[in-house]
């Protein structure tokens, strides 16, 4: 079965939840989305134990996160979802501040995360942003923008964040969406806790 991909303008680019196609798709867009062009990116799913994979169907995941850069985004899968965990810098966290008018839902009043990533950030630790990679609008997988890359989609004062290529929503660095595109509300944050420094697990929540 070939898996559908995300166009712009498509509107049956998003497979039903539950339907098998749905994770494949998932799968795929996340990889032709962008995800893994960036130079920093860890291959989805090649970086699960077995016993990750196993528990990838629906329980929590344990990640471990001591082998993410600074500046680099690790795609893990929960629940047939892609999760991306990002280690931001102190230049990626500065660049969160100073465009509250041009989001949608600066404090993420009406997005969905816990009440413990319901911060600035969106996260928390301020230096590890996890979140689902997956478009508010339609479902698409969005692409990681970092500050500098050269999409025309793009301002140029872009600080830096996540842009979905489906209908053009734009994402801060805490997944906090821009005013006036097609997606609603923030990107979600999944319940999530730590494991020690080094290890997050995915589906569990923070005490
Ligand atoms: S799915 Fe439409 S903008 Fe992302």
């Amino acid at each position: 079965m070939t898996p559908k991909l995300a166009t712009p303008g498509c509107t049956s680019c998003s497979p039903t939840p539950g339907d098998p196609q749905r994770r494949l798709w998932l799968m795929s867009t996340a990889a032709a989305g962008g995800v893994a062009a960036v130079s920093t990116a860890i291959p989805f799913v090649s970086t699960l134990a077995p016993s990750e994979r196993a528990r990838a169907a629906g329980g929590p995941v344990e990640v471990d996160i001591s082998d993410i850069p600074p500046g680099g985004l690790k795609t893990v899968e929960w629940r047939g979802k892609p999760v991306w965990v990002l280690r931001r810098t102190p230049e990626m966290l500065a660049a969160l501040q100073g465009h509250d008018d041009a989001l949608a839902d600066p404090a993420s009043a009406r997005s969905e995360q816990p009440e413990y990533a319901r911060n600035p950030a969106r996260a928390l630790r301020p230096e590890v942003f996890v979140a689902i990679g997956i478009c508010t609008h339609l479902g698409c997988s969005p692409t990681n923008a970092p500050r500098g890359n050269a999409n025309p989609s793009l301002p140029t004062d872009w600080p830096g964040g996540f842009f979905c290529p489906c209908h053009g929503s734009s994402f801060d660095g805490a997944g906090r969406v821009f005013k006036n595109k097609p997606a609603p509300t923030n990107l979600e944050i999944p319940p999530h806790r730590y494991a020690g420094d080094t290890r997050i697990v995915i589906g569990d929540d923070a005490a």
